[in-house]
């Protein structure tokens, strides 16, 4: 009776707004008919996902940022090139422009995103677009708009659809009170920053829709990513990018952090390595829905010693900036990544040797390709 209350409720209030998805609240109401109903139980009430054997339509959003560009290279590698949609609000360079489909998607247009993800007949959501800690700290008021309303509008657009949707959480989503060295999966949450704020948010909703509405939602905790060939976008670890660059270029580099400051660290191709492969992981092998991935841990003297065996010159000072210092103070030290090693077979490759090599020949490699034009 409740549920039909409920489903007459929801048709009359689905004709006053555009937002409000009647599949949704029956599906929800399903949930309420029984508390205890498994997931497969709402397998009629959405198109079905994506199956196994078929290549999956990819949108990538905020794909013009550290991470998009590299992990639609990956994807399409693996699916096919007209398979994976970049997308992102500013334009893109000739190379990206010219290497697959690219499309303008501000997350913010709910309306347009979900043309987009019709049109193209989208399954998978890779959801990258986030204003990150520093910049997060510098503008909250954008960071709430695109981190929140724009993760609203992500989970709905892919509840209605039926996506298998993929959104990066941080180490930035523990803080102060959590513990640090190591930082489990599940432990205390009170991050101090509107950026960590707004990750624990995003995925304590997805978890929600997965459980509510039956939402393919997956999430991985990123640490510090380390890139050779794109920029870091404002967070707290970008010292560690940062430094190869100058370093090469000047042999000299200023760190705005502390130079014992632990943090758990990755390189790029270990990040979007276990993006693909967490994305292609039978749901059923999943036994969470959020999981941390880890690799290595240094300070930035850590870095500057192994740099050194390359780059004996090499002279770092330090000149510590307040607010990234408190914000890395409250991060973990070490992430424990047990659960993503034994539920889908997690495995990083590089440590801090193979990092400090791969970056330096890479930046060095691509200094001397662009002298040489
Ligand atoms: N890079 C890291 O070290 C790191 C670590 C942990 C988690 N993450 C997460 O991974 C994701 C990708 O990170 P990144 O480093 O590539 O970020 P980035 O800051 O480099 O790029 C974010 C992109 O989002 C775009 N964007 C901003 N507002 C938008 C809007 N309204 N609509 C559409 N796009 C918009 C920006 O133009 C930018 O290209 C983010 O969610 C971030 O929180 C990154």
């Amino acid at each position: 009776m409740l549920v039909m209350q409920l489903l007459r409720g929801a048709v009359k209030h689905a004709g006053s707004s555009p937002q409000f998805s009647v599949e949704r609240l029956i599906s929800a109401a399903r949930g309420f008919s029984s508390s205890s109903q498994h997931l497969s139980d709402f397998e009629g009430t959405h198109p079905p996902p994506c199956t196994d054997t078929e290549h999956p339509k990819i949108l990538i959003t905020g794909g013009l940022g550290q991470l998009g560009v590299g992990l639609a290279k990956l994807l399409r590698r693996r699916f096919g090139k007209n398979n994976v949609i970049l997308s992102d609000i500013r334009k893109p360079p000739n190379h990206v422009y010219h290497n697959g489909p690219f499309i303008f998607s501000d997350i913010l247009d709910s309306k347009n995103l979900r043309e987009i993800v019709v049109n193209n007949n989208i399954s998978w959501l890779i959801h990258y677009s986030a204003v990150l800690s520093a910049v997060g700290e510098n503008n909250i008021a954008l960071a709430k708009e695109v981190n929140i309303t724009g993760l609203h509008n992500i989970l709905d657009i892919a509840t209605d659809h039926g996506l298998r949707v993929f959104v990066p959480s941080t180490i930035g989503a523990f803080g102060p009170s959590s513990p640090r060295d190591p930082t489990p999966e599940l432990c205390v949450q009170r991050p101090r920053t509107i950026y960590g704020v707004s990750k624990v948010h995003a995925e304590l909703m997805g978890e929600y829709y997965h459980h509510r509405y039956g939402l393919d939602f997956r999430c991985l905790r990123y640490p510090g990513i380390i890139s050779a060939n794109s920029n870091p976008g404002g967070g707290t670890t970008d010292y560690a990018v940062q430094i190869f660059h100058t370093a090469v270029k000047t042999g000299c580099f200023e760190c705005n952090l502390r130079s014992d400051t632990l943090l758990p660290m990755m390189y790029i191709d270990d990040c979007l390595r276990a993006t693909l492969e967490f994305m292609e992981a039978p749901a059923d092998s999943l036994l969470s829905r959020t999981y941390n991935i880890s690799a290595m841990s240094f300070t930035p003297h850590d870095l500057v010693q192994e740099m050194q065996k390359v780059l004996p010159e090499l002279k770092v000072t330090y000149n510590v900036d307040p607010l990234l210092q408190a914000i890395a103070d409250g991060w973990p030290m070490v992430l424990e990544d047990i659960a993503a090693r034994r539920d889908w077979g997690w495995k990083h490759e590089f440590d801090l040797s193979e990092l400090v090599q791969t970056m330096l020949t890479h930046i060095t490699t691509s200094n001397q390709r662009a002298q040489a034009n």
